[in-house]
């Protein structure tokens, strides 16, 4: 199974339903989309109508972000996993780099994680080494860190996706070299099934992934799918990604 995930951040009002709506069309009648989900992660503004919207239909709704406590508490803007998953979300990311730069540790992550998946919420947890980790060739160990010290083997990897996002990629247009990527992407694969046994949960890549650059992604066996940023915000260049996938 591949994966097509859009996160759309900061963006999007009600209207902006017609972006989906058109992504769907095309997905419901590709001859592909057996072979791959689509999922799409508004705003949290967004998320009851357009899980409501698109129940039935083939596109999924996530979050983007969640809280690290069960149900209800006293803490002020937070949006706990459960409440998430009680206005239709089938998915949450965990850790995108905005996040983390805002303050989110590995013991808040792990406790996302936790409470998520005791939620029925699906994981999308997002790792990923700053440019100067890159620089000082410290990739490997920073991905490391973040997969052990979050995932615990006691979580269900079949409900755990992992998407490696190098923050120097995201927004810039500047994207790992194909062999860069293979080796980190089998590395993660490595430090997953060290953790998890056995099989590793589906990996993606996130950073610039455009309709153009996906033709050089796709050849990398070991990417399971994309989390897409500013490309997912139209319903054009989304579904270009998706066509150039299978082409
Ligand atoms: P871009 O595709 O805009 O680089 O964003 C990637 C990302 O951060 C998705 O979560």
């Amino acid at each position: 199974m591949r994966y097509f995930i859009g996160n759309w951040k900061m963006f999007g009002i009600p209207k902006s339903i017609n972006i989906l709506n058109k992504i769907n069309y095309f997905y419901s009648k590709d001859k592909n989309r057996q072979k791959y989900r689509v999922i799409i992660t508004p705003p949290y503004t967004l998320i009851e109508t357009y899980a409501k919207h698109f129940k039935n239909k083939r596109i999924s709704i996530g979050s983007q972000n969640c809280y690290q406590k069960d149900q209800f508490s006293s803490n002020t803007a937070a949006v706990s996993p459960f409440m998430i998953k009680k206005v239709g979300a089938k998915y949450t990311l965990v850790g995108h780099s905005d996040n983390r730069s805002e303050g989110d540790t590995n013991e808040m992550l792990k406790n996302k994680v936790l409470f998520s998946l005791k939620n029925n919420l699906k994981v999308v947890f997002c790792i990923g080494e700053n440019q100067t980790q890159k620089k000082n060739k410290k990739t490997f160990s920073v991905l490391k860190n973040q997969l052990t010290k979050v995932l615990d083997k006691k979580f269900n990897k079949n409900n755990i996706i992992v998407a490696y996002e190098p923050i120097w990629s995201i927004g810039t247009g500047k994207i790992p070299t194909k062999k860069e990527l293979e080796k980190t992407t089998i590395y993660i694969k490595q430090v997953l099934t060290s953790i998890f046994r056995k099989k590793s949960p589906a990996v993606l890549y996130g950073g610039s992934v455009d309709s153009s650059n996906v033709e050089m992604f796709k050849e990398i066996r070991e990417i399971d799918g994309f989390l897409i940023g500013g490309a997912s915000k139209s319903s054009k260049k989304f579904i270009d990604i998706i066509k150039n996938y299978y082409r």
